[in-house]
């Protein structure tokens, strides 16, 4: 297969890194994020850029870190957590081995409150997360091959089991 070994998507906030970074340490191979080379190539931050360029021009930047990342052969993968909006995007995904790191609505609320560095979330979360996972719940599964729930699991624990399904 090409492109990278493991793909991770699912909501901001689920544990992608410090989980992608678990998995990668665990299989002995690098890891990367999208977010963060969309940081490093753009030399602010995401809120920055959101507040700079609005969301649409930051969807455009994701879309060609995600294609760069899938090319380049990264261990472990962990993408931005609206990623999976784009169609092209959704098909790169295709050939992937992709998992879904998924988390329900407290349990989005309780892990990331309020705060202003995740710009989607700015205001009323709860009502923000209900709508975010509405929206993209069914994206999530579309691509993914294997889905594990981190509801009240640790990281570690989340990394092993995902290590079990791959
Ligand atoms: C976003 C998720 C964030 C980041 C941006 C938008 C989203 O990534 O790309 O704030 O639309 O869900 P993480 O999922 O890595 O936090």
């Amino acid at each position: 297969m090409s492109g990278p070994l493991v793909v991770l998507v699912g909501p901001m906030g689920v544990g992608k890194s410090t989980v992608g970074q678990l998995l990668a340490e665990r299989l002995g191979v690098g890891y990367r994020d999208t977010d963060e080379d969309i940081v490093a190539e753009q030399g602010r931050s995401i809120a920055e850029i959101f507040v700079d360029e609005g969301e649409e021009a930051f969807r455009a930047m994701e879309k060609q870190a995600v294609r760069r990342a899938l090319g380049a052969h990264p261990g472990v993968l962990a993408l931005g957590g609206g990623s999976v909006l784009d169609a092209d995007t959704r098909a790169l995904l295709a050939g992937q081995r992709v998992l879904y790191l998924s988390m329900d609505v407290e349990e989005a609320v309780k892990r990331t409150g309020l705060n202003a560095a995740r710009p989607l979330l700015a205001v009323n979360p709860r009502k923000q997360w209900r709508e975010l996972m509405e929206a993209r719940r069914h994206l999530y599964e579309g691509v993914a091959t294997a889905v594990v729930a981190t509801d009240g699991r640790t990281a570690e624990e989340v990394a092993q089991v995902a290590l079990d399904a791959l």
